[in-house]
């Protein structure tokens, strides 16, 4: 009789060289048992770790993507780089949520170099959260293909998204209590709607349209989006000679 295959996840671990690193060493010499799912990245900084590489590990359907770095204050280069990857980090969780994934699959950790136990913990725990999860897609109720597609419309955004987050996203206070309250406060939620939702839903639909003429009333089923949203940022295309009716009622890209 057939039995039921045991799913496996693949978590993308990218893990700061001088700290994280050192943490997950220190656990397999000390044969600390924790699931073989992690497919370990060195880097210098957990602050070397790009959106871009986030969204691109789930683009190549990663179940989950972990970001390990030094303690807060205890970056070895730039006292700030792990500043740093708290804000991309609490970035991609809000984007991922907007576009359908589990931010759950995705997860940041200080472990030091002499931390081989909280290194073993962190990853059982990891584990048996995206096990509970299961593959990508399947939490979420999406097709994986689906998926894929909106992480690479993601990662076309990561420059923008760079550029609005220097100008207009900067986190106040340098402190982790103070990056937690920017990110989950009204302001935030304003400005995240204002300058990067906007781009990513209008990405979605050029994406869609290059990719095939589509009618307008399919888009928001093809998108999982509301009507009136579709209506707006096609009006805005439009516009702007970006998208254009082909025969009927069908819309292509114009570009
Ligand atoms: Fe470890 Fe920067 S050197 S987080």
């Amino acid at each position: 009789m057939a039995t039921a295959t045991e799913f496996k996840p693949t978590i993308i671990g990218f893990l700061c060289n001088w700290c994280c690193y050192g943490g997950a060493d220190l656990a397999g010499v000390s044969r600390f048992q924790y699931p073989p799912h992690l497919r370990v990245i060195r880097l210098m900084c957990s602050g070397r770790v790009d959106l871009a590489f986030i969204f691109r590990a789930f683009a190549q359907k990663a179940d989950a993507v972990f970001i390990g770095g030094c303690h807060i204050n205890d970056c070895h280069y730039n006292p700030e780089g792990n500043y740093d990857a708290m804000g991309n980090t609490l970035m991609a969780k809000r984007i991922l949520e907007k576009l359908g994934v589990n931010p759950e699959r995705l997860r940041l950790e200080w472990v030091s170099a002499g931390e081989g136990v909280r290194f073993a913990e962190v990853m059982n725990d990891l584990s048996a959260k995206v096990k509970s999860l299961g593959p990508l897609g399947s939490s979420e109720g999406l097709p994986v293909a689906e998926l894929v597609s909106r992480m690479r419309t993601a990662e076309d955004l990561v420059p923008y998204i760079k550029l609005v987050e220097r100008e207009r996203l900067r986190v106040p206070v340098r402190t982790e209590d103070g990056y937690r309250q920017f990110f989950g406060s009204q302001a935030f939620d304003d400005l995240f709607n204002e300058l990067v939702l906007d781009k990513l839903v209008l990405s979605r639909i050029m994406g869609l349209l290059r990719r095939k003429p589509v009618a307008a009333m399919e888009i928001p089923g093809s998108l999982d989006l509301e009507p009136s949203e579709v209506a707006r940022h096609l009006q805005h295309l439009t516009e702007r000679g970006l998208v254009k009716f082909d025969a009927g009622q069908t819309l292509v890209a114009a570009v």
